[in-house]
């Protein structure tokens, strides 16, 4: 297999960002950092350490890519501002849980409210495929605690808000255990099992189990003694064209990988409860990079066209295109507004067996482009949350796992 070697003397620097700050952070799903499994979310070390190391309070901190908006959570920690943007309209129903303070409301208090509000105002989500995705007598259930939900105070919506999504996904006929909907040998076996048990005691005894484990996750918050910093959400957002209102300091992103799963795919069924409908949300899928059309761009890099030259296949080059395109536009397009450092987090990944050393096409084009490139670090990857899937959607072969992960230093 030919390969070229980027002509930029790169200082690659080994590490474990968890290690690194596990006396800042005791583990990755610490209080509210695991409240719920976003695929591929940051490890808080990551954010942390940069924040420690780069950034000073009073800073603004800037993801376009912000998913799970772990960005947002640590930046607290450090008193530094933030702005996050993402596609996925979840970054706000996570984000907006994660920064509440742990409500007073008892989960017994929620749980009866809701067994006296059954049947008020059902809320069923316009899907055509909702009776392929649930038993209908479950979808009456669900109908009425969403319905109760739908109507709360949102001051204490959130608490029930995730909590219910959880529950959702496991009473529907999908495997929760799996991020993409995909109703497996496994998820037959549980549905099967759960028709022949008492299910309604059992949803309600879960969901006020779930309530009591996120309250205690946001009392636990309190122990990394976060403060009230300015803060932007954009969510629901195609960060293709969009720009910072204002001048920020420092970038922190981990872009969409080239091979990545479809977010927004294999989200939707929380997102038709929560209330989005059918066409917002195929508008995002398409939205979605990679599989989006993107413009064409200039992308200053030998490395890039080095490995383009070797794609054979016609869709596997559209894929590189679309995902090389879209994310140098995006974050050349905001990089005008960064005042200091940006901080990229990528994964290496193959095209068939071709593997595309994307944190150095991404670190050249940005020197050519008149940046400093500090350094990169690379982090063994040990559990982050990553798709498992034995098809890559994206190109329909094998995926491979990723080992590493790498982090650009660039420097204005
Ligand atoms: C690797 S994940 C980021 C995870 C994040 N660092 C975290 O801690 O959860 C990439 C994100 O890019 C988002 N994305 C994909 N296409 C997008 C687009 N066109 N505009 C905005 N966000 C997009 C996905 O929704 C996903 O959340």
């Amino acid at each position: 297999m030919e390969t070229l070697k980027t002509q930029l003397p790169i200082n690659k620097v080994n590490i474990s960002f968890r290690n690194e700050m596990s006396n800042k952070i005791p583990s990755s799903t610490y209080g509210g950092f695991g409240i719920y499994k976003y695929p591929a979310k940051f490890i808080p070390h990551i954010v942390a350490y940069v924040l420690d190391k780069y950034s000073k309070k009073g800073m603004t901190v800037l993801d376009p890519f912000a998913g799970y908006g772990t960005v947002g959570s640590v930046s607290r920690i450090y008193g530094v501002n933030y702005e996050l943007w993402d596609l996925n309209p979840l970054l706000s129903v996570i984000h907006n849980t994660y920064i509440k303070k742990s409500t007073p409301i008892t989960a017994r208090r929620i749980f009866e409210n809701i067994c006296h509000s059954r049947n008020e105002h059902n809320f069923v989500p316009q899907w055509d495929k909702l009776y392929y995705w649930f038993q209908e007598e479950f979808v009456s259930l669900l109908s009425s605690v969403w319905g109760y939900v739908h109507r709360m105070d949102s001051t204490k919506q959130h608490i029930v808000q995730i909590p219910l999504i959880k529950l959702t996904r496991y009473f529907s006929n999908s495997d929760e255990k799996v991020h993409k909907l995909y109703i497996s040998k496994n998820s037959k076996i549980k549905i099967r099992n759960l028709k022949n048990t008492n299910w309604k005691n059992l949803f309600f005894s879960m969901l006020e189990r779930e309530i009591f484990i996120l309250q205690n996750r946001l009392k636990e918050n309190q122990n990394l003694r976060p403060v009230e910093v300015k803060y932007k959400i954009k969510s629901g957002c195609d960060v293709l064209g969009l720009s910072p209102d204002n001048d920020v300091d420092i970038l922190i992103t981990s872009p969409p990988y080239l091979q990545a799963q479809e977010y927004i795919r294999s989200t939707k069924l929380e997102l038709f409860w929560l209330g989005f409908d059918n066409n917002y949300i195929k508008e995002l899928s398409q939205k979605e990079i990679p599989y989006r059309n993107s413009p064409d761009v200039s992308i200053s890099s030998d490395l890039f066209f080095f490995y383009r030259s070797l794609i054979n296949e016609k869709h596997l080059m559209k894929i590189y295109d679309n995902y090389f395109n879209s994310v140098i536009k995006i974050l050349s397009d905001i990089s005008v507004r960064v005042n200091k450092y940006m901080f990229i987090f990528v994964g290496p990944a193959k095209i068939r067996e071709m593997k595309i050393p994307i944190d150095e096409i991404i670190a050249e084009h940005f020197v050519n482009s008149g940046w400093k490139h500090r350094l990169t670090y690379i982090d063994k990857i040990v559990s982050r949350s990553l798709f498992k899937s034995k098809k890559n959607p994206a190109s329909g072969l094998k995926d491979e796992r990723m080992e590493h992960e790498y982090l650009l230093v660039l420097e204005r």
